[in-house]
């Protein structure tokens, strides 16, 4: 179904064009926001223009500007506003959209905003839309705007409708408001009539949900501030935050009454289709494929990752949902990925990011779609099965949905998506059910994450004498394999075994379980790894050696520099903890803690990055305190006395009446520096620990920071490395040490100056070439004609070339083509001459011929071919053809 515009306008002349206008009415183009919005945790994805000013709205944030203009990125996927199942099936919904917007921070109100409006929508340098095509909506006691559209920009009254609430106050369609609390306000919209040949009535009819008058612009008068109990207090000054669908839009410009007839959308769809090796049609996966492509690139760039959890959990779905359409239309590998060059040439341009991480977009896609491919066809099947008992209308159970969601990687939409196309519903009550059971489950299965554990009851409580003892003789007092008690354990077989004492520390508290040898007279079992079991401590390894039997008296022994290693990097994660607190403020609380041999890690609260000053004096502090060599004192005290001496105590661990109290280092002022309630096996005195060096600091979630640290040699031997690569350096640079980062400025300075000589260099070259080249240009009536080989011309270099060349000829056809390993080829139809000859038609002539691709508008194309030698026989069949075409 198409109607005639009176222009007809690409997608990214349009974005270009409403930034242009309001450019011109003094505002200030800033750039789109990241997809995560930042500071706003009421926000699973920026979905309106306005996010990013919410402060600004509200007069917490003051910008240096009160006039601005944008194209916001939105995803409407997940969270509030979820419009995933839909995308596909209908004209306009999309996971990924862009917002066009224009705002007014206390500057213009309602009468300018509407006024702008219409003079973008209507005049013959903007859009140009017949004013007989509009319809406006105004919320209902607004008889400011209504008066406004009537008697300042002439709108006659049928054509302006007064909407009401439905149910409470403000609750109408033109009452905007972001979100339960924040900015909001009454609003105006502007409608577009696709004509009678479309069902569907007036906004305020019974037969408002048809697709004749379809929304295009939505004009917010901002002037609340709605409050968590519901009351709307007045923002510090009225303001506007406009959004139009730059999609649908398009689609009005274009002609077109579905989003996905727009060019930007066809284009992606017919590189699906060149890609899956199929003809391009219009059927909904072709459709989910190019929505949910964009959705996926550009939450990818803003630094999303398919994940199990939150966005990253969106952001999988969409990208499985997305194969499985393509599955659909065809594809056999993985192929999705290969659709980002696609995207990028649509829209790289506008977006730059997306040019940049292009690799790591395409390949952080290709990954997900290894992973989903393994499991993909196995869930198919089931699903495919338990389909075919059912038919039109019934319901798939809640244990199907949740099967293929936790054995085989399956979104429940997706679930839901492939259902649909049979006519079945899915329980979703049901699969809530076995959701909320495999939670209680995994409560249950508590910390363990090797189910060896799980199982063994052992009735005796195993007594831990490793404080004191590196080994220890005791006896064997159960052996476990698969859960089950057994008699003996052979050579090469792995299983559990139970000591009546043992040195091992088992994990806990952060600190990995120890590893080490049991020894009986009949042999040696080696102990992997350590773990509580109720109150057994637990040995899990296997028989190097002989056999092993309950009741053995046996020979327990850790690892003694295994040991020694661990507990100089725990007693260090004490110091590390208390510097952090007198560094950065007492708000530092542990959110997490981890302790091996190797490494320490910790993790705590803290919101913002920890500078490298700060880091500095961390690092100092802590091994000020190794050098004051003092005691690490250990006392057992009950639980009120520990917390009264100010003992630091985790919030959700679970402390018994008496606990263990561990204190390291004094300050400046002899008071105790670190005190916490510990269970692990620490040094003896704080010298031990001999050296700590921070080797990273991250964020891992909002608000939480990780130090990962090394302490002994390890640390000794990172300092070394370091010492090394430093030298290397002094030497490849022939500097000193303390003069190389000078050096390295100094040269990166002189490769940059450079590079502006080579670029100046080029040019000249380039203005040289084009005199020679314009000698071929030939008059055919009164256009000129120019078609040329460009020796050593790359495809970066030919678009510079072909701008001096329309410089220097006006109406003109110019096709160059630039020769190095293989050909550049570019042509530059004037726009007068359009209507004969199309610049993308020249290029694909061109591509044809030599064998490569391209493709472009009618005034300039592009492509790339390989060389060919008989490139001058069809330059010339070329230069006759144009001239024939402009005769
Ligand atoms: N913020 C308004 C909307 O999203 C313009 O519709």
């Amino acid at each position: 179904m198409t109607h005639t515009p009176t222009k007809t306008m690409q997608l990214n002349d349009v974005r270009q064009a409403f930034i242009d206008f309001f450019k011109s009415k003094n505002h200030t183009h800033v750039s789109s926001s990241s997809l995560i919005p930042h500071n706003d945790p009421t926000l699973l994805f920026t979905n309106a223009g306005m996010n990013q000013f919410k402060d600004t709205f509200l007069g917490l944030e003051k910008r240096d500007y009160d006039r601005a203009v944008t194209s916001q990125k939105c995803v409407r996927a997940g969270g509030k506003h979820n419009d995933l199942d839909n995308v596909g099936y209908t004209a306009r919904h999309h996971t990924f959209f862009e917002m066009l917007g224009n705002f007014s921070f206390g500057d213009y109100f309602k009468q300018d905003a509407l006024k702008f409006a219409w003079e973008f929508l209507t005049g013959d340098d903007w859009l140009a839309l017949p004013k007989d095509r509009l319809y406006v909506t105004v919320y209902h006691t607004d008889d400011e705007a209504y008066d406004i559209w009537h008697k300042d920009i002439g709108l006659s009254p049928e054509r302006i409708i007064r909407i009401g609430d439905k149910g409470g106050l403000y609750q109408s369609d033109n009452f905007w408001s972001m979100g339960d609390t924040g900015p909001c306000g009454p609003c105006s919209e502007i409608f577009y009539d696709y004509g009678e040949h479309v069902a569907g009535g007036l906004p305020g009819t019974p037969d408002e949900d048809g697709d004749r008058y379809v929304e295009v612009w939505n004009c917010v008068f901002m002037q609340f501030n709605r409050q968590k109990d519901g009351t709307l207090e007045p923002l510090p000054k009225p303001s506007v935050d406009t959004g139009m669908g730059l999609e649908r839009i398009s689609s009005v410009m274009q002609g077109k009454h579905g989003n996905y007839e727009v060019d930007l959308f066809v284009n992606l769809m017919d590189a699906t289709a060149n890609i899956i090796g199929v003809p391009s049609t219009y059927e909904p996966s072709f459709k989910v494929v190019a929505d949910h492509i964009r959705a996926v690139s550009f939450l990818i760039a803003d630094g999303v990752h398919p994940s199990n959890e939150g966005r990253g959990y969106v952001l999988r779905r969409i990208i499985r949902r997305a194969v499985r359409h393509g599955n659909k239309l065809g594809a056999t590998g993985n192929f999705l990925y290969k659709l980002v060059p696609a995207l990028v040439k649509e829209m790289g341009d506008a977006y730059p990011q997306l040019s940049e991480k292009q690799d790591e977009i395409a390949s952080v896609i290709l990954k997900e779609e290894e992973q989903f491919a393994k499991t993909l066809a196995q869930g198919l099947r089931l699903l495919s099965a338990e389909l075919e008992n059912l038919t039109d209308g019934d319901t798939l159970t809640g244990e199907t949905v949740f099967k293929l969601y936790d054995t085989y990687g399956f979104p429940t939409d997706l679930t839901a998506d492939i259902a649909r196309e049979r006519g079945v519903s899915i329980d979703e009550a049901g699969f809530d059910v076995c959701m909320q059971a495999q939670r209680t489950r995994a409560r249950e299965a508590g910390k363990f994450d090797v189910d060896y554990s799980n199982a063994i009851k052992v009735d005796t409580p195993t007594e831990f004498v490793g404080y004191d003892l590196l080994d220890n003789q005791s006896q064997i007092v159960g052996i476990y394999q698969n859960g089950k008690a057994v008699e003996r354990l052979n050579e090469g077989e792995e299983g559990v075994v139970v000591l009546s004492a043992t040195p091992f520390y088992a994990e806990g508290g952060g600190q990995a379980g120890e590893t080490g040898e049991i020894s009986t007279s009949t042999g040696v079992f080696f102990v992997e790894d350590t773990k509580k079991s109720s109150t057994a401590i637990i040995h899990y390894g296997t028989v190097k050696m002989g056999q092993i039997t309950p009741n053995q008296p046996a020979n327990a022994q850790v690892i003694a520099d295994i040991r020694r290693a661990s507990a100089k990097n725990h007693s260090a994660t004490h110091l590390l903890h208390a510097s952090l607190r007198q560094i950065l403020g007492t708000g530092v609380t542990q959110k997490g803690s981890l302790v091996s041999a190797e490494v320490l890690r910790f993790d705590f609260s803290y919101d913002k990055p920890i500078s490298h000053d700060e880091l500095t004096q961390i690092e100092r502090m802590v091994n000020e305190q190794i050098q004051k060599n003092t005691p690490v004192q250990i006392e057992y005290l009950p639980i009120d006395e520990a917390i009264g001496k100010g003992a630091m105590a985790l919030f959700g661990e679970k402390y018994g009446d008496v606990v263990r109290v561990l204190t390291m280092g004094t300050n400046a002022d002899n008071s105790t520096f670190s005190i916490e309630l510990c269970g692990g096996i620490h040094v003896a005195q704080t010298g031990d620990i001999g050296l700590f060096k921070i080797v990273s600091e991250s964020g891992i979630a909002s608000g939480i920071r990780r130090i990962e640290a090394l302490t002994g040699m390890g640390a000794v031997r990172y300092v070394q490395t370091g010492e090394q690569i430093l030298g290397d350096l002094a030497n490849n640079f022939k500097a000193k040490r303390n003069e190389i980062s000078v050096r390295i400025g100094a040269l990166s300075d002189k490769n940059r100056e450079l590079e502006k000589q080579l670029e100046r260099a080029e040019q000249k070259l380039a203005s040289l070439q084009i005199v020679s080249l314009l000698e071929h240009t030939i008059d055919v009536g009164n256009a000129k004609l120019l078609v040329a080989k460009a020796d050593g011309v790359d495809a970066k270099a030919i678009r510079g070339l072909m701008d001096t060349a329309k410089s220097r000829l006006d109406n003109a056809i110019i096709v160059l083509v630039g020769e190095t390993d293989d050909l550049a080829l570019s042509a530059s139809v004037a726009k007068n001459l359009t209507d004969k000859v199309k610049a993308g038609d020249i290029i694909r002539h061109l591509a044809g011929e030599l064998g490569g691709k391209g493709g472009g508008k009618a005034d300039y194309a592009q492509g790339g071919a390989p060389k060919s030698a008989n490139l001058n026989n069809i330059l010339a069949d070329l230069t006759k053809k144009l001239s024939a075409d402009l005769t």
